[in-house]
């Protein structure tokens, strides 16, 4: 099985959202794209930057754990926010971003995708999906500045380490259809979107 061929123009083809993804950093291969997300925050890079590369040599995953991320085997992005939220809803986004990657998974496998909360997503009691949400807070002003949504999706992955053959799966076991992974991403951020424009915006709060 040759898997889906990720780049620039793939996934500029593929996102059609408003803000989510309107700039995109593709890399064949970075160390960590929340590490990417907040190299670019530090430069002013707007609310809705995109960060996807088809390899980490350093994925972050919860819990200071590490993350695998191989090549061509799944959906490594994270996603620049500046929420207008008082810094105590930023969990949230963590639970909003479940939701949507969910749905988006429902929508483009057909796989019944589920939440374990607050930041996995199991497909047949199997983890396929994990976030890592990572803030930063300005101190002058006591709003959060920005925050890094790292999505973590296992597409064709089959070749877990030990401790997590029985935990892990990809959705390609789970999925009578091949798995296109710009596809996958344009539709999980269409998804981030309709929720994250639901929430309310810090002066309601
Ligand atoms: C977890 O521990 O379940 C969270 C894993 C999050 C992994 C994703 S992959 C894209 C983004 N970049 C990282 O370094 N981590 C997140």
């Amino acid at each position: 099985f040759l898997g889906d061929v990720l780049s620039q123009a793939e996934l500029e083809s593929s996102i059609d959202s408003e803000w989510a993804g309107k700039n995109i950093l593709y890399f064949d291969e970075t160390d960590s794209t929340n590490t990417e997300i907040k190299r670019a925050a530090e430069k002013d890079a707007l609310h809705g930057t995109l960060a996807v590369a088809d390899y980490q040599s350093m994925g972050k995953g919860r819990r200071g754990r590490s993350w695998a991320a191989p090549h061509g085997v799944g959906i490594w992005m994270s996603l620049l926010l500046r929420p207008e939220l008082p810094p105590t809803c930023a969990s949230m986004l963590t639970l909003v971003a479940a939701l949507a990657v969910a749905d988006g998974i429902r929508e483009v496998c057909d796989l019944e995708a589920k939440i374990k909360w607050p930041n996995d997503i199991v497909v047949n009691g199997k983890k396929v999906c994990g976030i890592l949400t990572e803030a930063s807070m300005n101190f002058e002003n006591g709003q959060l500045d920005y925050l890094v949504l790292g999505i973590g999706i296992n597409v064709t992955e089959c070749d877990f380490p030990p401790e997590l053959r029985d935990v892990a799966t990809s959705l390609s076991h789970h999925c009578t259809s091949s798995v296109d992974r710009s596809r996958l991403i344009g539709a999980l951020l269409n998804e981030l979107e309709a929720v994250i424009s639901t929430l309310p915006s810090r002066e309601f709060l």
